[in-house]
């Protein structure tokens, strides 16, 4: 075996079996796991599962919760589709900063190009709404079961897009909302302190965490539980 399981694992924090091993042993020639090529190779072990407005109710508070030059970190993007979701429901707030990031190259190159094919009749339904948004562009294919939406003016809408890995700390500090959901549960328990600990520290004083329904709760003493409608989230304090 040419890579180590044990250090790939440590190294994203992952929760990964010796087929991970065996794609990447397939896929590239000899190389080291330096931090650089990991982003290259993640999209062959990582789950990019990731659709428009998956759970509403995120979004919602994302909503509720923004003014002009909210800033919201999105980590474990994956292909970009939250950071849209978000930038359409947040059309009316003005110079705010969308920032997504994720481990694998291939996922944000995906996210970057903000287009994106549509299948589900939950997810197109929803899109159908934002239409007349200027920054989305909604094609509705010839068997009339799917569209092909594009995103135009990225930059305008305040959205950009990254490299990162959850392993390395924070992308940056200062965040008013740092939002993540359905990457921990990916995770070793190691990789979830981590991670954890990553996503707290891009939270600025008076900040948010939102993550996924089945992540781990936070009990420290500066932060605070906090509940919008269905949706458990955390608050800096100090
Ligand atoms: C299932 S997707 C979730 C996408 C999106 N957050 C959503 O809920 O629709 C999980 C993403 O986490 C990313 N990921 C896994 N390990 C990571 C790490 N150590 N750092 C950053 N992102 C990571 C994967 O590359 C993948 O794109």
């Amino acid at each position: 075996m040419i890579y180590n399981l044990t250090d790939l694992m440590q190294k994203t924090g992952l929760n990964l079996d010796k087929k991970s091993i065996a794609l990447l042993e397939k896929e590239k020639e000899v190389q080291s796991l330096t931090p650089y090529f990991i982003h290259d190779v993640a999209h062959l072990f990582t789950n990019p599962e990731s659709y428009f407005f998956r759970n509403l109710s995120h979004f919602e508070l994302l909503k509720k919760m923004s003014t002009e030059k909210t800033s919201i970190w999105f980590a474990g993007c994956s292909t970009g589709q939250e950071v849209y979701s978000a930038s359409l429901i947040l059309s009316s707030i003005k110079n705010k900063i969308l920032v997504g990031t994720d481990l694998s190259r291939k996922h944000i190159d995906k996210a970057v190009s903000g287009s994106f094919f549509v299948f589900r009749e939950s997810e197109i339904n929803t899109l159908e709404k934002y239409k007349n948004l200027r920054q989305c562009h909604l094609h509705t294919n010839k068997n009339k079961k799917s569209v092909d939406v594009k995103f135009s003016s990225i930059r305008k809408e305040g959205i950009s897009f990254d490299i990162h890995n959850l392993m390395d700390g924070p992308y940056s500090k200062g965040f008013d909302v740092v939002f993540c959901r359905n990457v921990l549960l990916h995770m070793t328990i190691v990789g979830k302190k981590k991670a954890l600990c990553s996503l707290k520290d891009g939270v600025k004083v008076g900040g948010i965490l939102i993550l996924g329904d089945t992540d781990p709760h936070i009990f420290e003493d500066n932060w605070e539980r906090e509940k919008y409608q269905n949706v458990i989230f955390w608050k800096k304090k100090w």
